[in-house]
Order: structure tokens, then C-alpha cells, then sequence
């Protein structure tokens, strides 16, 4: 590889930012890169030099085995060192690094009265006292603790508590149902529920607690009662002036298991020793959506997880000591993890914790904010672009975005247009996008452009982030060389990939490692350029990504057939123009049953009861019958050419019944249901 040149428009890193960058250019990118792939034991070294290890390591940095073919795949780092997540991201640097009175967030409320600066000592502080509270009710090293929070401060509090006390986080987003919450829980068997009384969403009043109460419920008719105690946060904007409770929200409250958070806080030490763990432990279980519906618990463990976080955010957003950095995710998802929490952290960053939507009180939320705090990096998802696009330049005028030096997007391919936009209005031209591509798997950002180094090309993740080594291959498992097309995969692991599926290894070796023995397999397509830039082409399982959430046809066309009208249901996903995709649904109804706009609402409640909002579907079609192979295979790419209108179907010979989509024709939805 050579520094890129292209025919096609570039775009190239301004000077000004090469000045101090940690990687100024693309040979030193090449150069650490090769040194990465070379030479990892000495290229994770250095990395792993900058943290406290109360032990070190005793065995070599990575060792692994990636080909099921032979035995069981595993990824260990650093084996036998000791170390603690928290301690690591907080003492170390109010201790050793004099950070105490640094900002590590600016926390900003849904509503722009909401507001609060918290220094490194002030977390430090809090997080202590939390995880007294925490082992208070009873948890210890290795149980898991199922937090159910809003995106206020008291979520870091409490994920970093277990982080410091060894006990294993599981975060729902906030947005997810009660169903969705219970079988979570369940498949954790947590021991604790942290949530709190309620949250507003713009202008909506949302009664967490009561969907915690039936989310508990749920799983005790399930016969699974695992959490004992329900620690509730009273919200801020639940509260008034003087801190008191104000009561806008009925929380019923069983005294047993209940608790309030002040009244458990105010007498909690503020010392804590942290658990020394092995650098293997468990540091968090995140649920992600999988193919069959059920939703996977990725797995990540403590000091692979703390090198790979730490030094992809102190690169792809070429973090200095004075940078005000925003990433707008929900830490409900693995860009809140990774880069709100664990990654700026390690470097001792300041960031923007924002609770908020980007419309709400008005459309220049965004804009007002990055004012405000003089946000030098922004990070944030191509949908939410797309949506502020829509408002134009003008709300963007009304405020200094000149803080602003690196911009990065994440969750879904960024169509040009929204590229050109946030690169021409939100960064002035001046600063660098950096398209991340990663998963929730990967733990951190695998294939992205370094703003100082990599030349970029709209819509492309670039180049390899060190330690990676990509390569793409044909439905056969053959390696495609140069320009080439196909499924993207990895062949070694970096020290931030999943471990495991939670208590399920063997989902985990089939899920990613069975199809192409020997890489992990993505569930991406993938191009390569002729200047060897790779760009992301999509899902090409029976996922689908909306508005940069990933869910499985499967999970919502499991909840369709929850509805008593419902003979058979398949989903497929359509172009959108600010949620990236969103579901169109085909349901079949049972016999005498009629399709209308009471059933179309019904079916569109009953998916959002049993996932969540994220997955309310657009559209909802009736099929008379679904278009199948001899052998009763729903034909899903011909389900995905109705639902996009487009009428060349190309080979049909191997349908069943050729006259069934002519009537789905017929019957295609036009407009959003
Ligand atoms: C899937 C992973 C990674 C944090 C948020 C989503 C898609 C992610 C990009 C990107 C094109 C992207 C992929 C991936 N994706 N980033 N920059 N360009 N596609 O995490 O929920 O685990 O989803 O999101 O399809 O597999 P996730």
C-alpha cells in the first residue's frame, strides 16, 4: 500500500491538525500499522504500559485460536495480569495524573435547565459510593447487575461501581420494552435492577419504574426471579428546586425490594478498594439482536477491552488534554460503552454527556450545545445527520461551531449526500469525518480513517484501525485479492473483541466463526477499491439497521405472530430516507380474518410492546399468501423488490406459486402505514 491517490475527490487532512496529531500522516499510519500486525506482542506493550497492572502478565499479550476447525475459538490478553477497569479510568488519573479537578462530563438534560459539571474526583467519589451500595444489597465479584437508566449521570455512576467492584454490567437501553427487559434479565440471571422513576423523551413523560415493575413481573411468571433488590434513581427533572420529589409520576413501591438512591447514598463511604481481577474477567455483557430472534450477550473482558477502547479514541478522534469531546449515543449501545464511558475515560477526556434528542426544545439542540461546551469532536450517527439536514443551514447559523476540529459517524453506511453535508455545514469544510465502522462485537472501531492520516473518500471506513487484518471472500471462503467484493471478515483477533456469547459459547463459534473457518465473519459486505479503501455494503444476513439500531427480521416477525390474526408474517427492510431502513412487514392472516387499519395499528403497537419503539414498523402489508420455493422457503429478495416497488424480479422459476406476487403487487403499500 501507498499513500492514497486517486481520481476520484479526496479529501485531505488539514495541516493544522497534523501539527500535533498522534499519527500526522499516512506512512506513520503505515508504519505503526505493519508494526501492529508484525510485531503485536511489542505494539500492545507499549499500550498496555500506560495502565496500573497490580499483577503483570505472565503469559504472551494475545493468544487465541480462530479456526473452529481446530478446537475451541478463544481470545486471551494478557493472561494472568491483574487490574481493575475503574481504578484504571479513575484513580490512576486523579492519583497519578492530577486529574481530580479536570471535567470528565458536562452533563446536559433533556430539557437545556438541566445541567451539571462533574470532575474526575467527583465521579471517583460517587462511583465509590456506589459500589458500597452495590455490595450493600448483596453483590459480589461475578454476579451480573441489569441497569435500566436514562442517559443521566448516575448510569456511569453505577456501570463503573461494577466495573470497581468486579460484578458484570448488563445495560438495556432505556428505550427497550418490558419484554425486551425480562429476557434480558433472565439470560443474565442478574441479582440487581438499577432504573429510575421516569424520564422525559422531548416532550414525553416515559414511567420507567413501572416498566421495570413489569419487566420483574414478567420474569417472575416465568418462574425466574433472580434480582432481589431494585435500586431507583429519582430523575432530576423529577424533582424540584430543593432536590424533593415532585409528583408527576405514581411509583408503586414494594419496600421490600425497592430502594431509593439518596436514601441508599447518603450514608455510603467513599471508599472502596477495588477487586483486582484477572484480565480475563467479565467486565460487561451487552445484548445485541441475532439472526434467529433471540438477542445474543456479547461478552468483553476487562484489559483486552481497556487497550483496544483507549487507544482507538485516543486516534480516531485524536484526543489532546484540552479537546471537549461529544459523542450524542445512548450508552444503552455499544458506542456509549465504548465512547462515552471506557474509551474517553482511559484518556482522561472531557466529554458531553447528552440526555436529550437532537429536535427537542428546538432543532438547533445540537448546535447550541457544541457552542456551549466549545465541543472540539463530534461523534455521531449518519440518521440523526439526515434528520438536521432536513431543517436546512439556517438553525446551524444561529451558533459558533468554530470549536469544532474532527467530526465521526457511526452504526450505518453515510450515504454522500449527508457526508457532503456534515462536512460542508456542520465542519465548515475544515474538519475530517471519520466513518467508524465496528459492532458491538468488535468493541471498538475496526476499519476507520485517522483524521490527520488517511485521505478520506465520502462513504468509505477507510483502512484497518492497528491490530486488524481485514480481507474479504467469496460465497466459497476463497480470499478475493485487490478490487474485490464479497463478505468481510477478519482473520486474527485485536484485544477488544467479544469473548464469548454469553453463557452460550457454542452460539458464539457458530454465529461468527463456523461459515468461513478460520476468520471472523462479520455478517457485512464489503468492497475493496482500487486504492484499497474499503466500503461497507450492508447487512448481508437477515438483519436489517434502523436508524443505526440493528435488529433481525426474525425477532419482528416473532412479535407479529404474537397477534391471534396472524397466520404467517415476514419482514424485509426498505430504503428510508432518515432512518437509513426501516421494516416493511407482510402478514398473512388467518382464515375470515380482515386486514385493515385497526389491524395495521394493533400489529404496530403489539412490536413496539414486545421490542420496542426502534423497531415500530413503516409499513404492514397484507399478503394473501407469501411468495415461496417448492420446498416452503419465503423468498425474501423478492419480498424486498415489492416492498421497493421494483418490478423486474429477474429469475422466478424457482417460486412455488408465480401468481402470489402479482397480488403482492397489487396490494403494496404505497404510503407509511
Ligand atoms: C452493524 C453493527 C458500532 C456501533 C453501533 C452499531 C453497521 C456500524 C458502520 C459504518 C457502515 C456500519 C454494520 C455493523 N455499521 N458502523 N461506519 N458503516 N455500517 O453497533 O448494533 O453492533 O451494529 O452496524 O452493519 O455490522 P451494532
Amino acid at each position: 500500500m501507498v499513500v492514497p491517490e486517486s481520481q476520484e475527490k479526496m479529501y485531505y487532512p488539514p495541516d493544522d491538525l497534523k501539527r500535533d496529531a498522534h499519527v500526522p500522516d499516512f506512512n506513520s499510519y503505515l508504519a505503526l500499522y505493519r508494526k501492529s500486525l508484525e510485531n503485536p506482542e511489542a505494539f500492545w506493550k507499549e499500550i498496555a504500559d500506560e495502565f496500573f497492572w497490580k499483577k503483570p502478565a505472565t503469559g504472551p499479550l494475545l493468544q487465541y485460536n480462530f479456526d473452529v476447525t481446530k478446537g475451541n475459538i478463544y481470545v486471551k490478553c494478557m493472561e494472568g495480569a491483574k487490574t481493575n477497569m475503574c481504578y484504571n479510568v479513575l484513580d490512576r488519573l486523579v492519583r497519578e495524573k492530577n486529574f481530580g479537578e479536570k471535567v470528565a462530563y458536562y452533563w446536559e438534560g433533556n430539557s437545556p435547565d438541566h445541567h451539571m459539571a462533574i470532575t474526575y474526583s467527583q465521579l471517583l467519589s460517587q462511583v465509590c459510593r456506589c459500589a458500597n451500595v452495590l455490595k450493600k444489597m448483596g453483590v459480589k465479584k461475578g454476579d451480573r447487575v441489569s441497569i435500566y437508566l436514562p442517559m443521566i449521570p448516575e448510569l456511569v455512576y453505577t456501570m463503573l461501581a461494577c466495573a470497581r467492584i468486579g460484578a458484570v454490567h448488563s445495560i438495556v437501553f432505556a428505550g427497550f420494552s418490558s419484554e425486551s427487559l425480562c429476557e434480558r434479565i433472565i439470560d443474565a440471571s442478574s441479582c440487581v435492577l438499577v432504573t429510575a422513576d421516569g424520564v422525559y423523551r422531548g416532550e414525553k413523560l416515559i414511567n420507567l419504574k413501572q416498566i421495570a415493575d413489569e419487566a420483574l413481573e414478567k420474569c417472575r411468571e416465568k418462574g425466574s426471579s433472580t434480582v432481589t433488590k431494585c435500586l431507583v434513581i429519582k430523575h432530576p427533572a423529577l424533582r424540584t428546586k430543593s432536590g424533593a420529589a415532585c409528583n408527576k409520576l405514581q411509583t408503586p413501591w414494594d419496600s421490600d425490594c425497592d430502594v431509593w438512591w439518596d436514601e441508599a447514598m447518603r450514608d455510603s463511604p467513599e471508599e472502596c478498594e477495588p477487586e483486582w481481577l484477572d484480565a480475563e474477567d467479565p467486565l460487561f455483557i451487552l445484548y445485541t439482536s441475532g439472526s434467529t430472534g433471540k438477542p445474543k450477550g456479547v461478552l468483553h473482558t476487562v484489559a483486552g477491552y481497556l487497550l483496544y477502547t483507549s487507544l482507538t479514541f485516543k486516534y480516531v478522534f485524536d484526543h489532546h488534554h484540552d479537546d471537549v469531546y461529544w459523542c450524542t449515543a445512548d450508552i444503552g449501545w455499544i458506542t456509549g460503552h465504548s465512547y462515552i464511558t471506557y474509551g474517553p475515560l482511559a484518556n482522561g477526556a472531557t466529554s458531553v454527556l447528552f440526555e436529550g434528542i437532537p429536535v427537542h426544545p428546538h432543532v438547533g439542540r445540537f448546535w447550541e450545545i457544541i457552542e456551549k461546551y466549545k465541543v472540539t469532536k463530534f461523534y455521531t450517527a449518519p440518521t440523526a445527520i439526515r434528520l438536521l439536514m432536513q431543517y436546512g443551514r439556517e438553525p446551524l447559523q444561529k451558533y459558533d461551531l468554530s470549536s469544532l476540529r474532527i467530526l465521526g459517524t457511526v452504526g450505518e453506511p453515510i450515504n454522500p449526500e449527508a457526508w457532503q453535508w456534515y462536512h460542508e455545514v456542520v465542519g465548515q469544510g475544515r474538519c475530517p469525518v471519520v466513518d467508524t465502522f465496528w459492532q458491538t462485537e468488535t468493541g471498538g472501531h475496526v476499519l476507520t480513517p485517522l483524521p490527520a492520516a488517511t485521505p478520506l473518500k465520502p462513504g468509505s471506513a477507510t483502512f484497518p484501525f492497528f491490530g486488524v487484518e481485514p480481507a474479504i471472500l467469496n460465497e466459497h471462503g476463497e480470499e478475493l485479492e485487490g478490487e474485490a467484493e464479497g463478505y468481510l471478515v477478519f482473520r486474527r483477533p485485536w484485544p477488544g473483541i467479544m469473548r464469548s456469547v454469553y453463557r452460550n459459547h457454542e452460539r458464539f463459534e457458530n454465529t461468527y466463526f463456523k461459515k468461513f473457518p478460520g476468520f471472523y465473519v462479520t455478517g457485512d459486505g464489503c468492497k475493496r477499491d482500487k486504492d484499497g479503501y474499503y466500503w461497507i455494503t450492508g447487512r448481508i444476513d437477515d438483519m436489517l439497521n434502523v436508524s443505526g439500531h440493528l435488529m433481525s427480521t426474525a425477532e419482528v416477525e416473532a412479535a407479529l405472530m404474537k397477534h391471534p390474526a396472524v397466520a404467517e408474517a415476514a419482514v424485509v427492510s426498505r430504503p428510508h430516507a432518515v432512518k437509513g431502513e426501516c421494516l416493511y412487514c407482510f402478514v398473512t392472516l388467518k382464515h375470515s380474518r380482515e386486514f385493515n387499519h385497526t389491524l395495521q395499528d394493533e400489529l404496530k403497537r403489539l412490536v413496539r410492546e414486545k421490542i420496542g419503539p426502534i423497531a415500530t414498523p413503516d409499513f404492514i402489508q397484507n399478503a394473501p399468501a407469501l411468495p415461496k420455493t417448492r420446498s416452503g422457503k419465503i423468498m425474501r429478495r423478492i419480498l424486498r423488490q415489492i416492498a421497493r416497488n421494483e418490478k423486474d424480479l429477474g429469475d422466478l422459476s424457482t417460486l412455488a406459486d408465480p401468481k402470489v406476487v402479482e397480488e403482492l403487487f397489487n396490494q403494496r403499500c404505497e404510503a407509511a402505514a
